[in-house]
């Protein structure tokens, strides 16, 4: 055979990486199939039926592109925030506008903070930039994210970024707003915070800190995937200062949303009342799990998400218990790295689906 061209430097010593090995692939795997599918916090409750609805509609108009600016969408999320349109752009997903974000600031070696076990994509994108990915244990004793440890590495190393989910994935726990502001001011000049807040609907109204919308030290984002149902959707947006926002013009893929999904997640935003009723309906799951962890004499960690982490007590617990349940039919995760590998995740199903997993989980646990 004739050889290929090589690959550029970067992509050569790349290992190959699956962030995430899907529910579908394990199934083929096992070739048992999921009856229950608690492991990616995607919302049981699905998409509002308004948004389904627009989106039926839209499907029938799928030839056309989507509008390349998103300006409807973008002009709702600006009145939402209450901040200008040129604060806003819209992409695939947090997992896209993350790429977006290493990509434009990560020179090949320069350094990005975040906590060991942190949610994946993170680590994904900075070794595909060729970055360098500093991790900072999780706080011992009660599994939060390090906030003074974060902001150490940061000056220590000169990160240029900082990754914080606030709620956290995998442990669910979060930290208030006055922790997240006085963060920000911790953080060495020239160092931007990437403040991810994919579960910040389910958190308690407090949670998310009032930052300047013109403060080019942080970015927040934010998904359409958690509590309004659309993880398979795939739109998500951040807010920023303009001067960033603006840069993201020169490398998103312009038709890169899809148009049934622009058109979705505006109907999803307008209905405020599913979305309530999802966010009530998945704290009162949250304390049934934790109630169940208690009645087997774990722990549940707090939750300020759409899942709970039980501390089992061992890695090994975990991941014996990851895999007796997936024999069972039932999809959950465990965190990546100690001290939270002791862990596992479960996310909040509809009250039907928990009681399965607590009649199954039950059962193993006995065992
Ligand atoms: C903390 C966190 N950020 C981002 C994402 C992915 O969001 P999206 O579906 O918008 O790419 C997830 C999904 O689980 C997550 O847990």
């Amino acid at each position: 055979m004739p050889a290929q061209p090589p690959f550029t430097k970067l992509v050569a010593i790349l290992p190959a990486t699956v962030p995430f090995t899907g529910p579908e692939t394990l199934e083929r795997r096992s070739g048992i199939p999921f009856t229950l599918r608690l492991g990616a916090n995607e919302s049981a409750w699905g998409p509002s039926p308004r948004a389904v609805a627009a989106m039926c509609q839209a499907a029938a108009q799928v030839n056309w592109y989507g509008d390349p600016e998103n300006y409807e969408l973008r002009a709702a999320l600006a009145a939402k925030h209450d901040v200008g349109l040129a604060n806003v752009v819209i992409g695939s997903g947090i997992d896209d506008l993350l790429g977006w974000i290493v990509r434009a600031f990560i020179e090949p070696g320069e350094v990005v903070v975040a906590s060991l076990g942190a949610y994946p994509t993170v680590a994904f994108h900075v070794d595909g930039f060729g970055g360098r990915l500093v991790r900072v244990p999780y706080r011992a004793g009660d599994d939060h994210n390090d906030l003074p440890a974060l902001a150490a590495a940061a000056r220590e190393h000169h990160a240029k970024l900082v990754y914080l989910a606030n709620p956290d994935n995998p442990t669910g726990t979060w930290h208030s707003a006055e922790a997240v502001r006085a963060f920000v001011d911790d953080l060495p000049p020239g160092c931007l915070f990437i403040l991810d807040e994919a579960y910040i609907e389910f958190a308690p109204p407090s949670t998310a800190p009032q930052i300047d919308i013109a403060d080019p030290r942080v970015l927040r984002a934010r998904t359409f995937s958690k509590a309004y149902g659309m993880a398979g959707a795939r739109i998500g947006y951040l807010l920023g200062a303009a001067e960033i926002i603006a840069a993201f013009e020169k490398i998103r893929l312009h038709f890169g949303v899809n148009r049934v999904a622009q058109i979705g997640a505006l109907a999803a935003l307008e209905d405020t009342d599913f979305l309530a009723q999802v966010v009530a309906g998945t704290a009162a799951g949250r304390e049934e799990y934790a109630a169940l962890a208690t009645s087997l004499g774990l722990r549940a960690l707090p939750s300020a998400t759409n899942f709970v982490a039980i501390d089992v007590g061992s890695e090994r617990r975990a991941s014996q218990l990851v895999a007796e349940l997936a024999r069972r039919g039932v999809f959950i995760r465990m965190p990546g790295a100690p001290p939270i590998s002791r862990c596992i995740r479960v996310t909040v199903g509809l009250p039907d689906q928990r009681e399965a997993f607590a009649a199954i989980f039950r059962d193993v646990w006995g065992e």
